[in-house]
C-alpha cells in the first residue's frame, strides 16, 4: 500500500463498497481479530461461511478454511490475503497417497480432520473439526473400522477418549507439536495450580498435563469461566488476545516451546495474513479461492455429512 494509506479506514470502506464479511480465526494477528465482523473456530467459521448473505467473504484463515467456505458458499466471491497460508496437517497428506492408503483399506471409512486439502476432503467420508469430532465420531456404529487422518494427535487423543481404535495417517501440526513437556512441567512448577488448556493437536506427552482439552472455541470458553486468574495455554498463543479482552483482571500464559517461550508456537502460515495484504485483497479482489466445479461437489459431501452430524 502507498504511504499514508489509513488501512483500518480503507479496510472498512472497502468492505461497505464489496458488501463484504470478513471472517478471522482465532490464530490470527491481533489486529486482524480486532476488525474481523467474526472471529471463530474452524466450525463456526464454516457454519457463518455458509449463512452469511454478504457477496465476498474476506477469509482470515488458512487457505483449507477459505476453501470450505468456497465449498459451501460457491456463489460467493472467498478472497484470502496470502493464497501462501498453507497448513503443515494439509502438506503432510497428498491426495495421490491418501487415495493409496484408502484403497489398501476398503473396508474402511474415512474420517478426516477439516485440515486437509479439498482433494482430500473429496477422497473422504465424513469431515470433522475438533470442536465436533467427539459428537461425530459417537455416532459411528462400533464395528465399522475407521482411517482418520491427517492428525495423529487429534486421532489418538479421540481413540483414547472414545476406547476406539483407528487407522491414523502420520500427520502432525508443527506448532503444537513444538510444544516442550520439560518447559511446560517447569512453567506449571512456577504456577502452582493453574490449569493447562491444551487443543488435541497437541502430542500425547503434552496432553498428559492438561487439565482440559479442547477446540480454540472451546479453551477460549474456559479460560473465561475457570475461577483460577491464571491458566496455561497450550495452543496457537495469538487466542490469547481474546482471553485478555474478554477477563482483563485474569493471566495467560503460553505454553513454552524447547527455548521456553511461546514464540516458536505461532503459526506462520496463519501470520502470513497482515492487514496491508487484507486491503489489497479487498481493494483488488485478489488472490480469489477457485475449485472445480466437479472436485466441490465430491469435496462437499463430506462436509455436509460433518454439517448434518455436528448439529
Ligand atoms: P479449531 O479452531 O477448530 O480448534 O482448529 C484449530 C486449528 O489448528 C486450525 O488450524
Ligand atoms: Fe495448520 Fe497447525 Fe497452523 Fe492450524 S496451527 S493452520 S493445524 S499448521
Amino acid at each position: 500500500a502507498g504511504a499514508g494509506v489509513d488501512l483500518l479506514a480503507e479496510i472498512d470502506r472497502l468492505k461497505r463498497e464489496r458488501n463484504a464479511v470478513i471472517l478471522a480465526h482465532y490464530y490470527q494477528r491481533p489486529e486482524i481479530q480486532d476488525l474481523a465482523d467474526f472471529v471463530g473456530d474452524s466450525l463456526e467459521l464454516s457454519r457463518k461461511a455458509q449463512a452469511t448473505d454478504a457477496d465476498v467473504i474476506a477469509f482470515c484463515g488458512v487457505r483449507f478454511m477459505a476453501e470450505t467456505a468456497k465449498i459451501l458458499s460457491p456463489e460467493k466471491t472467498v478472497i484470502l490475503p496470502d493464497m501462501d497460508a498453507g497448513c503443515s496437517l494439509e502438506d503432510s497428506c497428498p491426495p495421490d497417497r491418501f487415495a493409496a492408503f484408502r484403497a489398501e483399506h476398503p473396508d474402511h471409512i474415512a474420517l478426516t480432520y477439516i485440515n486437509c486439502s479439498t482433494e482430500v476432503k473429496a477422497l473422504s467420508d465424513i469431515i470433522v473439526t475438533s470442536s465436533s469430532a467427539e459428537k461425530i465420531l459417537s455416532q459411528i456404529p462400533k464395528d465399522q473400522p475407521i482411517i482418520f487422518g491427517p492428525d495423529k494427535h487429534l486421532g489418538g487423543y479421540l481413540s483414547r477418549r472414545l476406547g476406539r481404535e483407528m487407522l491414523l495417517w502420520p500427520g502432525v501440526c508443527i506448532v503444537h507439536e513444538a510444544f516442550s513437556e520439560t518447559e511446560l512441567l517447569k512453567l506449571k512448577a512456577l504456577h502452582p495450580g493453574a490449569p493447562v488448556a491444551a487443543h488435541p493437536e497437541c502430542p500425547p506427552h503434552v496432553l498428559d498435563h492438561a487439565d482440559m482439552v479442547g477446540a480454540t472455541s472451546a479453551i477460549l470458553e474456559f479460560a473465561k469461566t475457570t475461577p483460577s486468574d491464571t491458566v496455561i495455554v497450550a495452543t496457537e498463543p495469538h487466542i490469547i488476545h481474546q482471553m485478555e479482552k474478554a477477563v482483563p483482571q485474569k493471566t495467560f500464559i503460553g505454553a513454552p516451546g524447547a527455548d521456553g517461550n511461546c514464540n516458536c508456537n505461532i503459526c506462520p502460515y496463519m501470520a502470513l495474513n497482515t492487514l496491508e495484504k487484507l486491503y489489497l485483497a479487498l481493494r483488488d479482489m485478489t488472490p480469489q479461492v477457485e475449485i472445480e466445479e466437479g472436485l466441490r461437489l465430491r469435496a462437499k459431501r463430506s462436509l455436509d455429512r460433518m454439517m448434518e452430524m455436528a448439529s
